[in-house]
């Protein structure tokens, strides 16, 4: 291709969450805790659990496919898919298996991991390749499965997690640019507040050669620093975000955040002095779905005429790495 475009325009959107649900009062059959006190605390009721023949392909990819059928296209016409995911069931990547089941034989697939960030993140990159001119179509999924690597037994996160997908299909075109803006961050400095690492667990091949066999520990965090980051940086970029755009909150539809806490949500729209009918909020029923939240988020809104045409959206994603992102969004 490689022609001069000027932007990208929102054609589709998708999502696919599991059937089976976990509800606070059964968390709190497993460790000590409440419906109450999880419900006060994070805003959160109940999470989806994938079941043993679900995995991020297979959620990403009913997400992916789901946004196709929205935009009608053909699906050879796919130049480029890039899945948002920190939990993949192929650790060499599991977007090209989710091109094999679309059927998306003309793209290029892969996987960008950045947690909480993720979907973000990949929305960014995967509209770099389309302002440049060198992909005209793309399909940009969050999937994440939290369960595979929640600890159940620490009461202080795993009330926080669920599983899902979402996904946007965006276009290139040489009228208008509807990602008016973005902005990315990342401090591994403060990585530590929120991990999921390898679990380093030392073996040897043969003599005295020694390795450390794969698999993961499951998350660590430490969850009133995380809070504190949230709150206190997520106001600060999307403020950034507008300045750099001259925009403000008045000007703006709906604040999307990463669906983490209710509280969260609360105090970024307060500080941004965003109404709370423009703050959108689905976490009651799905908790934190990681590089999931997002598009799952905007597909609900969407599919509710909630978030019509041209309507303008301000999102941002923020967790581990630590990372964070805001962009700015005219749908359409
Ligand atoms: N049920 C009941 N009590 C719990 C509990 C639970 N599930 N989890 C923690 N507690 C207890 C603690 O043990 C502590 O008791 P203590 O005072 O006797 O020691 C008390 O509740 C307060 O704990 P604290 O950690 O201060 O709670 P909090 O108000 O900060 O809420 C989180 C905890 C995890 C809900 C909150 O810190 C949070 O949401 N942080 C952000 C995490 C996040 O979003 N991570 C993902 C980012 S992408």
């Amino acid at each position: 291709m490689n022609f001069k475009q000027i932007g990208v325009s929102f054609k589709g959107s998708g999502s696919y969450v599991p059937n089976q649900i976990l509800t606070n009062s059964k968390i709190s059959n497993k460790v000590d805790t409440s419906d109450e006190w999880i419900k006060s605390r994070t805003g959160i009721s109940q999470r989806r659990i994938s079941g043993l023949e679900e995995s991020v392909t297979q959620m990403g990819y009913k997400a992916a496919m789901s946004a196709i059928q929205m935009t009608k296209w053909d699906i050879e016409t796919i130049d480029l898919i890039v899945l948002a995911t920190s939990t993949p069931n192929d650790l060499f990547g599991s977007a090209p298996g989710i091109q094999a089941k679309l059927g998306a034989n003309n793209a290029v697939a892969f996987d960008l991991t950045a947690a909480c960030s993720g979907f973000l993140f990949a929305l960014i990159t995967a509209s770099q390749f389309l302002k440049g001119g060198t992909y005209k179509r793309a399909i940009v999924i969050g999937a994440d499965q939290m369960s595979s690597y929640v600890d159940w037994n620490d009461r202080r996160s795993c009330i926080l997690f669920g599983d899902g997908a979402g996904a946007i299909a965006i276009e290139a075109t040489n009228e208008f640019d509807n990602l008016i803006g973005f902005n990315m961050r990342t401090d591994g400095r403060k990585g530590s507040f929120l991990n999921l690492p390898s679990n380093k667990k030392k073996d040897s091949i043969i003599d005295n050669i020694e390795f450390s066999s794969g698999g993961f520990s499951p998350i660590q965090m430490n969850g009133q620093e995380v809070y504190k980051f949230a709150v206190r940086e997520v106001p600060l970029i999307i403020q950034d975000l507008f300045k750099k755009v001259n925009y403000n909150s008045d000007k703006v539809d709906w604040l999307l955040l990463h669906q983490a806490n209710q509280r969260i949500l609360d105090s970024v729209g307060d500080k941004l002095k965003f109404s709370k009918g423009k703050i959108l909020s689905n976490l009651q029923n799905y908790g934190n779905t990681s590089a999931g939240t997002i598009p799952l988020m905007m597909d609900e809104a969407i599919r509710k005429k909630t978030i019509k045409q041209n309507d303008i959206i301000a999102t941002s994603g923020f967790g581990a790495g630590l990372s964070w992102g805001a962009a700015l969004i005219k749908w359409g």
